[in-house]
């Protein structure tokens, strides 16, 4: 049986769409089982219905934490996950939300954990003088950014990079870690990947 998969976005979500190209492998051991955004105008709803995967918009304005993480859940319990996956997903978890999901809940963020942890990631390293960026994917606690490390992948910094430049670097790097892990980990093996 493969692993149900159901993957959080707030945005574009080339991350969501790498790993739903992947798991179109007939030897992947995982399916998707949904796409969830806390913005109705997620592109990467669209993107993810194309595919024919099931979607799920909650928006989360003018919405309590709580309530919008009641609403939340209903799309998600409903698609019965083995794996939830937030990728780009641009909202903070309570514990109890992460507590449903303890050890089954991937990130990834843009930046080599445990440096630089919140946002700005890319601004922090430029102005830290870093010779090296990426990309980490981690188990999600209740503490932001803080979980053990499934996965990370380097890139260089570049004379004349830009927050920009550098993100952009980094993406294509995410889009080859994010899937990797998920294979790895959908067999039961938490072996973190270094890319
Ligand atoms: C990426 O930099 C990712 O690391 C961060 O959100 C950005 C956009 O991700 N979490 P996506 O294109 O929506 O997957």
């Amino acid at each position: 049986m493969k692993a149900r998969v159901a993957i959080l976005i707030s945005g574009g979500g080339s991350n969501m769409l790498a790993l739903l190209r992947d798991m179109q492998q007939a030897d992947h051991p995982a399916m998707p089982v949904l796409v969830a955004s806390n913005d109705p105008q997620a592109t990467g709803l669209a993107k993810a219905a194309a595919l024919g995967v099931a979607t799920a918009a909650v928006s989360h304005r003018g919405q309590t934490r709580d309530a919008f993480e009641t609403a939340l859940l209903d799309p998600i319990l409903a698609a019965r996950p083995d794996i939830l996956l937030l990728a780009g997903f641009m909202r903070v978890l309570t514990p109890a939300f992460v507590g449903r999901f303890a050890g089954r809940m991937l990130n990834i963020h843009p930046s080599l954990l445990p440096k630089y942890p919140g946002l700005h990631t890319h601004q922090r390293a430029l102005d830290a003088g870093d010779a090296e960026a990426g990309c980490t994917i981690h188990k999600v606690t209740p503490v932001l950014d803080d979980g053990p490390i499934l996965g990370q992948a380097r890139v260089p910094v570049l004379a004349g990079d830009t927050a920009d430049t550098l993100a952009a670097r980094v993406l294509v790097q995410e889009h080859r870690l994010y899937p990797a892990v998920l294979r790895r980990f959908a067999t039961g093996d938490q072996t973190p990947i270094f890319l």
